[in-house]
């Protein structure tokens, strides 16, 4: 089983491009925010954006529940726009040995940015360069190659809460990079609604209506049929958007789906 949590699509299309390759099964994480994860199979992995040198908090929460084999061979795939993963690895680890398992194998995947602005040049370079990749992990996977060794630590207290998104204390306070305004270009269409993996956002008065808690996985930025959702930081405001070219809107509506699919 691939298990993946997506915002723009990237991680999705590479959890289904190792599938198909490894003929596995994927299936979204976000289902599991509500009830425990458990999985016997001998191969599991996990893809992931990489948020602030992390694995995403949501992420984090979920596997702090869930029981994943002991003989399992389990690997993550970390996207990212830098193409390196920071302390992802590490708390990967962390999180599979508290659901049992430990990780065997740990891979970067560049690919374009959904935060800081990558430039088109740079996506296409990335797009195109990101098959041969997959193909590379997929080889390694099917050889069982172990390319990290597991520290054997489990989570400790506050490893949920020490997540950049979390702030440093104050548990699911919206820092600077979760803040959202909409603008008057939207339409109430709802888009947002329906690809937001926490359920976070209503459509109220024609306009949608953000609450607080936000994964901050940026679907409801890039998926906007007007644009009009703009990150307040001033910096990202002005980004464009940015899905991956061969993943739709149905796709991520079915993969953010809070009772899955
Ligand atoms: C809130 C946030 C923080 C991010 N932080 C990083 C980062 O620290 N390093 C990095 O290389 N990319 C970072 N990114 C970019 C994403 O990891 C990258 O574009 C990823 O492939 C997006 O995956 P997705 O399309 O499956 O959502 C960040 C994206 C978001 C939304
Ligand atoms: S997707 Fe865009 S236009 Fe539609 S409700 Fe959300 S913010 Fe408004
Ligand atoms: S509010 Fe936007 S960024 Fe936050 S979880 Fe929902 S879709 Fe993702």
């Amino acid at each position: 089983m691939i298990y993946l949590f997506t915002g723009s699509g990237n991680s999705l299309w590479c959890a289904r491009t190792l599938a198909a390759e490894l003929d596995e099964r994927t299936e979204s994480l976000v289902p599991y925010k509500d009830k425990p994860l458990t999985c016997d199979d001998e191969l599991v992995g996990f893809v992931m954006p990489t948020y602030m040198g992390d694995i995403p908090w949501l992420v984090k929460s979920i596997l702090l529940q869930a029981r994943v084999s002991p003989s399992s061979y389990a690997f993550v795939v970390m996207t990212s726009s830098g193409g390196a993963s920071g302390s992802s690895f590490d708390n990967m680890d962390r999180a599979l040995v508290g659901a049992g398992s430990g990780l065997s194998a740990a891979f970067d995947l560049q690919m374009p940015g959904n935060c800081v602005v990558s430039t088109d040049e740079q996506n296409a370079e990335r797009l195109a360069a990101a098959p041969d990749h997959v193909d590379a992990i997929a080889r390694a996977v099917r050889r069982r190659e172990r390319t990290y060794e597991s520290k054997g630590k489990g989570p400790e207290p506050g490893f949920v809460e020490g997540s950049y998104f979390y702030g440093e204390h104050s548990l699911r306070r919206l820092t600077m990079m979760k803040g959202f305004s909409v603008t008057d270009a939207c339409t109430g269409c709802g888009v947002c609604a329906s690809v937001c993996p926490m359920g976070n956002i209503h459509v109220e008065g024609g306009r949608a209506v953000h609450g607080d808690e936000c994964a901050a996985c940026y679907a409801c930025l890039h998926w906007c049929p007007e644009h009009a959702t703009l990150l307040k930081l001033p910096m990202l405001r002005n980004r464009p958007q940015y899905h991956h070219p061969q993943v739709s809107l149905g796709d991520v509506i079915k993969s953010n789906d809070t009772q899955g699919a």
